[in-house]
C-alpha cells in the first residue's frame, strides 16, 4: 500500500498517509475494479437470468455497499491500525464488547479464501496473453473458443503453472513494497483497459445480438427474480467494492481528515459500477450473435472474448493488451487482498516483512491448488454439494462479507457517538438524517432479510 508516502511535517502522526485524496481514491478503485467488474459480473448475470440481477445489484451497491464503504473508511481512519486492533481499539473507546474485534478478524479470513481462488483465475488471464499472442483466436468458432477454455480447465499442470506466475508477481510486487508504482501505473493502464472495453463494446454494436444484449441487460423479467438471485447480487456487492474484507477499512487508516468520506465513496462506487456494465455490454452482444449460453458460468469472458478477438481486424494485438490488461487490474485487486494478510503475519510473528509475504502467499498459494483442482480431477469431490472453487466463492460471497460489512456498519450506526459521526461525514441536519435512516435501518435490514432468507 505504497502511494502512500510517510507524512514529513513536525505534526507528522505515526502513522503514514495517502500522498493526496487522488492517490486514495486511485488505490480504493484499483482494489475494487478487476476480474470482480469483468469476469465475475458477466456470468453472474448470466447465471441469474439478467436484468432483474443488475437492478438489484445497482441497488444493493446504492442503498448498502456504498455506506458500509463509507463505514469502513470511517472505522479505519479513526481506529489508526490494521482491521482487528482497530475494531477492538474502537470497542473498548466506546464501552462496547471486545468481540467487535470478530469484524476484523473474519474479514482478514475473507481476503485468505478469496486470494486463492482470485489468483486461480488471474492466471486463466495470463494464460490468454500467451494463446492471444500465440494467435490461438485467430478465426475461432464458438465451439474451438470452447474447447480452447475447456482444454486449459481439464489440465491441472497448466492451471498450476499460471496459478503460481500469478500469485508469484503478487508476492513479489508486495514483498519488495512497490505496490505505489503499481498504482501510479494504474493511473495510465486501467483507463486503457477502459477504452478497450468500449473498443469491444463497439464491436458488439456491429454484430446481430447488441439489441438482445441491451434488452438481456437492461429489461428486466421479474418472474426470473428469487431469494437466491438477491442474495447473489447482494454478494457481488461487497466483493466487488473490495467490502467485508477490512481491505476499505486499512485502506481509511491512512486517510487524512479533510478527505470526503461520502464523495470520495461516491467516485469509486461510480467507476465499479460503470466498469461493471461495460464489461456486460461487451460481453453480450458476442453471447447472443453465436447462440452461446449466457449461464455457462465462470468461463463466459474467456469463450466470449477470443471469439471476438478472433473476427476483429488487429484482433490478435488487441486480444493480448486486453488479456495484460485484465491480469493488470486483478494484480492491483490481489495485492489489496495479500497486504493485510502480511500486516497481521508481521504484527503477529517475528518474521519480516519479505517472510511475512512468503508465507501468506504460501499459503493462498496452496488453497489455490484445491481450488484449480476442483476443476477437472477433484471436480467430484464436494463439501455441501459444492466444489472446493464454489465453496471457496460462496463461503466469502454470501456469507462472510456481507456479515463482515454488516458489523462495520451496524458498530457506525449504533456505537459510535453521533455527532462526532455527523461531523466527519460533514453532513447538514437532513442529509444526516438520510444517513441515519440508511446506516441503521435500511442496510442492516437489508443484508439480514436477505441473508436470513437464503438460509
Ligand atoms: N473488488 C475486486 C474485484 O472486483 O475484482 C476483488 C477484491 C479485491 C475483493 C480486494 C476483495 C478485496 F479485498
Amino acid at each position: 500500500m505504497a502511494s502512500i508516502t510517510p507524512h514529513a511535517s513536525a505534526a507528522a502522526p505515526a502513522h503514514s498517509q495517502w500522498s493526496s485524496r487522488m492517490g486514495f481514491i486511485l488505490a480504493a478503485t484499483g482494489s475494487a475494479v478487476g476480474l470482480g467488474n469483468i469476469w465475475k459480473f458477466p456470468y453472474m448475470v448470466g447465471q441469474s437470468g439478467g436484468a432483474a440481477f443488475v437492478l438489484v445489484y445497482l441497488v444493493c451497491i446504492a442503498m448498502i455497499g456504498l455506506p458500509i464503504l463509507v463505514a469502513e473508511w470511517l472505522l479505519g481512519r479513526r481506529g489508526q491500525e490494521n482491521p482487528i486492533n482497530t475494531m477492538a481499539g474502537l470497542a473498548a473507546a466506546n464501552r462496547k464488547s471486545r468481540h467487535w474485534a470478530l469484524v476484523g478478524v473474519s474479514g482478514v479470513a475473507a481476503a485468505f479464501l478469496i486470494l486463492s481462488f482470485y489468483s486461480v483465475i488471474g492466471g486463466w488471464a495470463l494464460a490468454y496473453i500467451a494463446d492471444a499472442a500465440g494467435g490461438s483466436f485467430g478465426g475461432l468458432d464458438s465451439d474451438a473458443a470452447g474447447a480452447l477454455f475447456n482444454g486449459l480447465l481439464a489440465s491441472p499442470a497448466t492451471l498450476l503453472a499460471w496459478h503460481s506466475a500469478f500469485t508469484l508477481f503478487t508476492v513479489a510486487v508486495v514483498a519488495m513494497g512497490v505496490s505505489g508504482g503499481i498504482e501510479r501505473a494504474s493511473k495510465l493502464l486501467m483507463p486503457a483497459l477502459g477504452v478497450l472495453l468500449l473498443v469491444m463494446v463497439g464491436y458488439g454494436m456491429t454484430t446481430a445480438g447488441f439489441g438482445s444484449a441491451v434488452d438481456y441487460l437492461f429489461n428486466p423479467d421479474w418472474s426470473k427474480l428469487d431469494g437466491a438471485v438477491v442474495l447473489a447480487a447482494l454478494g457481488h456487492a461487497f466483493f466487488t467494492l473490495s467490502l467485508g474484507m477490512g481491505i476499505m477499512m486499512a485502506y481509511g487508516s491512512y486517510l487524512g481528515q479533510e478527505v470526503n468520506l461520502l464523495r470520495s465513496a461516491r467516485t469509486v462506487v461510480i467507476f465499479d459500477t460503470v466498469f461493471a456494465l461495460t464489461a456486460g455490454l461487451a460481453i453480450f452482444p458476442v453471447v447472443f450473435a453465436n447462440g452461446l449460453d449466457p449461464a455457462s458460468g465462470p468461463g463466459l469472458i474467456f469463450v466470449t472474448l477470443p471469439l471476438a478477438f478472433g473476427n476483429l481486424a488487429g484482433g490478435q494485438i488487441l486480444g493480448v493488451m486486453f488479456f495484460l490488461l485484465l491480469t493488470f487490474a486483478a494484480l492491483t485487486s490481489a495485492i489489496s487482498l495479500l497486504e493485510p494478510l502480511v500486516a497481521l503475519t508481521e504484527e503477529r510473528t517475528p518474521l519480516g516483512r519479505v517472510a511475512a509475504t512468503a508465507v501468506a502467499g504460501l499459503a493462498t498459494w496452496a488453497l489455490g491448488i484445491a481450488a484449480l483442482l476442483s476443476f477437472n480431477v477433484w471436480s467430484d469431490v464436494l463439501f455441501f454439494g459444492l466444489n472446493v472453487f464454489d465453496l471457496l466463492d460462496k463461503l466469502t460471497s454470501k456469507f462472510l462479507l456481507p456479515l463482515t460489512g454488516l458489523g462495520a456498519i451496524v458498530f457506525v450506526a449504533w456505537c459510535l457517538e453521533r455527532n462526532s459521526v455527523r461531523n466527519e461525514l460533514g453532513l447538514g441536519a437532513l442529509g444526516f438524517g438520510v444517513w441515519n435512516v440508511v446506516a441503521r435501518y435500511v442496510a442492516p435490514a437489508g443484508v439480514l432479510v436477505v441473508f436470513v432468507s437464503s438460509l
